[in-house]
């Protein structure tokens, strides 16, 4: 099979497409035929090894995932011995970080992994892009513990994993001051914000609201230029660990003073997360947001407009030639 392979970390042109040996199904695995992917910034980050950081998971010297890709749509091919919840034809669509292997033209993922049918009324491209940045958001959003009606300022709204985030908030009503660039206020009220403020035209953290919960989805604030857009008692989250990767020392001290706090989440996936978003796309809830589409022979190029860091929303690799 056909696969976007790397054997060292580096810039995007380490990745070359290789012949693979396809991999089989064992006992209670899904062996998945990939029609679309993505490239986002966890396959980035991974590929070149930054923040050094990702070495100690990764492989120190050279990586121990050469194929990346997290998540996927696709048709189940077949299914080893004991599976019971899929069968073979079966349109599938799902999350594999820690295993990875996405960018190849098959898949091995468990059965009890973060796997679903497909949602209806999606194309496999569609798909593809409704997991990786959506359970980063869910994420932020579980912990803010946003509650319906709570006001919550997301920076970095057209993101994949701000732009998902908006789409949740409104799933369970909160009210979303979205930040942007000028080109995207349309675009973020179209995903459901009922405000948008320009971070080209003004300084967000001049904004005269507050609000219960500042969702950081690009990484570019901190707790500190933040704090004074929160109500008291409110909470600050953001997708990264902040520039001096203060956020999870912040998260484990802020509580103690009883105010205005820091928190960090690890986020967690698992087969109710993908039920949970197909649920959403489903009910019209959310609809992940796509900006280019490349095939697999072009993921190199993917990877180059992906570390612009102004994508928006999701970059899709159709591995099979789109349906
Ligand atoms: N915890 C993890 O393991 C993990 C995993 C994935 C991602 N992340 C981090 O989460 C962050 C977001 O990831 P992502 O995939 O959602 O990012 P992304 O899609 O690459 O985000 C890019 C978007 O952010 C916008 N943007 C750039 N600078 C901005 C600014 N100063 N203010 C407001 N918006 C700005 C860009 O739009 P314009 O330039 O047009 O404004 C673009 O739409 C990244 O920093 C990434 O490192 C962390």
């Amino acid at each position: 099979m056909k696969a976007a392979v790397h054997t060292r970390y580096g810039p995007p042109d380490v990745v070359r497409i290789a012949d693979m040996e396809r991999p089989e199904a064992k006992a209670n695995e899904v062996l998945v035929k990939v029609h679309a992917t993505t490239v986002n910034r966890t396959d980035c980050g991974l590929r070149a090894a930054k923040p050094f950081i990702w070495r100690f998971f990764a492989g120190l010297i050279k990586p121990r995932v050469r194929v990346l890709g997290n998540e996927f749509a696709g048709v189940v091919e077949a299914v080893g011995v004991g599976v019971t919840s899929f069968k073979a034809g079966d349109r599938v669509f799902g999350y594999c970080e820690g295993r990875f292997g996405a960018h190849a033209e098959y898949l091995v993922v468990p059965e009890v992994g973060s796997l679903a049918t497909m949602p209806t009324g999606l194309t496999y491209e569609e798909a593809a892009p409704s997991t990786e940045g959506a359970h980063y958001a869910l994420s932020l959003l579980g912990q803010a513990k946003i509650q319906r009606g709570q006001d919550v300022l997301v920076y970095g709204a057209t993101g994949a994993i701000g732009s998902a985030a908006v789409q949740l908030l409104k799933s369970i009503g909160a009210s979303v001051t979205a930040v942007c660039d000028t080109k995207n206020l349309a675009l973020v009220r179209g995903l459901g914000a009922d405000r948008a403020i320009d971070y080209t035209a003004e300084d967000f953290t001049n904004d005269a609201h507050t609000y219960d919960a500042v969702l950081d989805a690009v990484g570019k604030s901190s707790f500190g230029r933040c704090r004074r857009l929160l109500k008291p008692g409110g909470v600050y989250v953001s997708s990264d660990l902040g520039p001096l990767s203060q956020n999870p020392v912040l998260a484990l001290v802020t509580p103690l003073f009883g105010g205005k706090r820091v928190g960090f989440s690890i986020p967690r996936h698992g087969p109710e997360m993908v039920r949970y978003f197909k649920g959403l796309i489903e009910s019209g809830q959310f609809k992940p947001l796509i900006d280019r589409r490349y095939p697999l022979d072009e993921i190199v190029e993917a990877y180059r407009y992906v570390e612009t860091g102004q994508k928006i929303g999701n970059v899709v690799i159709s591995v099979q030639p789109p349906s």
